[in-house]
């Protein structure tokens, strides 16, 4: 990285308008068509999608609710598709919605989450995916994977199944993402408190609570029929989900690495930076009112001429968390990343932190020890490829103003901020490792047609042609576009009249000036974005269209059940996506 004034990227497409329709709209001259859904064969011997299919079935289909995903380049006419399956809405998933649940229905929730491995061959000028390629994989709520770093072995992480603390089953909740250069893909678990519950009557201790572990969670009920996920029977169990997963996309046959090392909360996504000493700089969010914003530092540094040297880099290093203060009222200022490790800023027997190992599998209970600020719930992270400059979206905070651990401040500052804004950062001396630095809020979101001369008709850059609200999803593209996704409110009236259905914009980040450049359908988050390797194709998601039983049809229509899809856009004229 560098911190050379970054050259304007082009953004030449005509800006979308919002829409209610059930449908994706991309701009003119553009088109927008369905790679694959929840449900689609992933494999030749793969039965075709049908709502009532079993978990044998779903086991050999694309999983459920897709999320961040990665395309990793292996010819002109060869690649894979690296993507997370977040969650399942059981008002689809399962024939009587999960009312009452049996025991393959639960195997069917396990195997429609976790990641879907997909290779996709490039013919008659589209990519579209090979049910033939032989790195196709699903790994599911029960694949196997290997607990890494310093919490691996902590007795915290040990069961009944797994006296050893370091073989774990399974990953879920898998949210945002990150790619590292070294060829690996890596799927952040994001509310996983959600799976765990119990019908027995336990009081929970404040480590359990601090990460949602509660008897009250009944959405998914697994613990009905696999006690694995009763807390009651195996209360440890929980511990070992809140991770960075680490995957081979390459090797069918790896076994996932959950990395300790990045601390254990509610892991949004993982924006991977080679510092220009070559240590691995992975910026972190944490999605929930209140929480923090994180970074590791590798230990040891980035080989690029021997990629086999780099592949345990993230198993060592140091976790830090983010602290802004402000500048004379305004909302810019500096900051500074305070170090979560043993025995340094207060972390030490006598507070309550017995070991490095406890202090990851409860960093937030460090990162809150050590001041960390409380945020508007930070979700995507993204790095500029071509300055120091690091965006992340804080979503929305009903909590804002209102919970005295969140008092509205410099860098959040609405009371229970409906809309959501972006941060923007910029390392000292533009070095990803130092200890400060400075920051300004690249847009507030608002509605300027509802609110007039306040911060809840947005920054300057907001107007009624390009308003939304709730950013999360962020990426850059190769040139430095920006591309942010929403995930909001969509009723359309109120706060969020002339909003629309969730969307996505593309930023110029020297400028400010923001495009909206697709629409989607009904009830749906537009979440996960990656490129080809000749940024000519960009694969977007759409998730949970119809949640919660709204009139959804998308993508097939008709009387269909909604499915969660991922779309392939592509340039009628075959060039450069948002050029
Ligand atoms: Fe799964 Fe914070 O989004
Ligand atoms: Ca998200
Ligand atoms: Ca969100
Ligand atoms: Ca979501």
């Amino acid at each position: 990285t560098t911190q050379t004034k970054q050259k304007e990227p082009a953004i030449n497409f005509k800006p979308v308008p919002t829409s209610v329709a059930d449908t994706v709209v991309v701009p003119e001259g553009y088109q927008a068509e369905v790679l694959i859904s929840w449900g689609s064969p992933l494999f030749a011997d793969s039965p075709a999608f049908s709502p009532s299919a079993n978990s044998d079935a779903q086991l050999k289909q694309f999983g459920d609710n897709n999320d961040g995903m990665a395309f990793f380049t292996l010819t002109n006419e060869r690649a894979v598709l690296a993507v997370n399956n977040e969650y399942t809405n059981y008002e689809y998933l399962l024939p009587n919605q999960g009312k009452t649940l049996s025991a393959d229905d639960v195997k069917k929730a396990q195997a429609a989450v976790g990641n879907s491995i997909v290779e996709l061959v490039y013919k008659n000028g589209q990519w579209i995916v090979n049910q033939n390629g032989r790195l196709n994989r699903r790994i599911t709520a029960n694949t196997p994977m290997e607990i890494t770093g310093v919490a691996a072995g902590h007795p915290l992480l040990k069961t009944k199944a797994d006296p050893t603390g370091t073989r774990a089953l399974g990953t879920f909740a898998n949210c945002a993402n990150g790619a590292t250069p070294w060829g690996t893909y890596l799927t952040c678990e994001e509310n996983f408190d959600d799976f765990f519950g119990t019908d027995t009557n336990i009081a929970v201790d404040s480590n359990q609570e601090r990460y949602g572990i509660s008897p009250e969670n009944k959405d998914y009920r697994w613990y009905e029929h696999d006690p694995r996920f009763d807390i009651a029977q195996n209360p440890n169990e929980p511990n070992r989900f809140g991770w960075v997963v680490e995957i081979d996309p390459m090797n069918p046959n790896s076994m996932p690495k959950k990395r300790t090392a990045l601390g254990r909360f509610k892991h949004e996504n993982a924006a991977v930076t080679i510092n220009n000493d070559g240590y691995v700089v992975v910026y972190l969010g944490d999605d929930e009112r209140g929480e923090h914003l994180y970074r590791f530092v590798s230990k040891n540094k980035y080989n690029p001429s021997n990629q086999e040297a780099n592949r345990d880099l993230l198993e060592e290093g140091t976790l830090y968390v983010a602290k802004f203060d402000a500048k004379d009222g305004e909302l810019k200022g500096t900051g500074q990343w305070i170090e979560l490790t043993f025995g340094k800023n207060g972390l030490t027997p006598e507070n309550g932190f017995a070991s490095q190992a406890e202090i990851m599998i409860f960093a937030r209970k460090a990162a809150t020890h050590v001041g960390a600020t409380t945020m508007d719930r930070p979700e995507w992270v993204a790095v500029n490829p071509h300055t120091s400059e690091v965006f992340c979206t804080l979503t929305n905070n009903k909590n804002r103003g209102v919970k005295p651990n969140q008092p509205v401040d410099a860098v959040n500052p609405r009371a229970k901020n409906p809309y959501g804004h972006i941060l923007r950062w910029n390392p000292s001396n533009g070095n990803h490792t130092a200890k400060t630095f400075d920051w300004d809020l690249y847009l507030i979101a608002g509605n300027p047609t509802v609110h007039k001369d306040s911060l809840m008709a947005g920054s300057k850059n907001i107007n009624k042609d390009n308003m939304f609200n709730c950013p999360d999803g962020l990426g850059f593209d190769k040139d430095g576009r920006l591309w942010i996704l929403t995930d909001g409110d969509d009723s359309n009236e109120g706060d969020f009249a002339g909003m629309g259905n969730n969307q996505m914009l593309c930023g110029n980040p020297v400028t400010g000036e923001i495009r909206r450049f697709l629409t989607g359908p009904i009830a749906c988050e537009i979440t996960g974005i990656t490129f080809s390797h000749d940024s000519k194709t960009m694969f977007v998601g759409v998730q949970h269209p119809g949640e919660e039983q709204a009139p959804s049809h998308f993508p097939d229509g008709g009387r269909s059940t909604p499915r969660s899809s991922i779309m392939r856009i592509t340039r009628n004229d075959g060039g450069v996506i948002g050029a």
